[in-house]
């Protein structure tokens, strides 16, 4: 059996893209071409070489996570399995939901990476210890 907050449920989603011989655009109407309804943008950048981000899991928030600009890995784990995504295109994005714990490495030289976020910023969402992930999952 699956648990729900396994890492078999978050999905690298297929954005839609308009191309045309100037360029591509990626646009995301709403629940239309989206998994929940977006509350928060953030992106990270000006990453240094050899630096990882994450090292965490949320309680409530889901994400999409695009490399806009870039690649990177993507570790998620649900405590049981851990896989690693590698993300290099701006129309693919990882949707990790609640109970995963992630982390980011191997970020290429002007990565940008955009999250898309299910809820605003709160630190009370926030699991940041291994340990505690652990017992939360049981
Ligand atoms: P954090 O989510 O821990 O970064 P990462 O997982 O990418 O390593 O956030 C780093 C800091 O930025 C932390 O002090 C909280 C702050 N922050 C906000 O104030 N608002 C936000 O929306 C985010 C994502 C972070």
């Amino acid at each position: 059996m699956i648990q729900k907050s396994s890492i078999f449920n978050c999905s690298v989603l297929d954005l839609p893209k308009i191309h045309n011989r100037a360029g591509n655009i990626t646009a995301l109407n709403g629940m239309l071409d989206f998994p929940f309804e977006l509350k928060r943008v953030y992106y990270l950048y000006d990453i240094p070489g050899g630096e990882s981000r994450g090292g965490h899991a949320h309680r409530n928030l889901q994400q999409v996570i695009v490399a806009v600009s870039g690649s990177f890995d993507v570790s998620i784990d649900d405590g049981i399995n851990r896989k690693t995504v590698s993300l290099n295109r701006p129309n693919y994005g990882l949707h990790v939901i609640p109970g995963i714990w992630r982390e980011l490495s191997n970020f290429s030289s002007g990565a940008i990476c955009l999250v898309l976020a299910s809820l605003v910023y709160d630190e009370k969402d926030y699991i940041r210890d291994y340990k505690e992930f652990i017992d939360f999952k049981i």
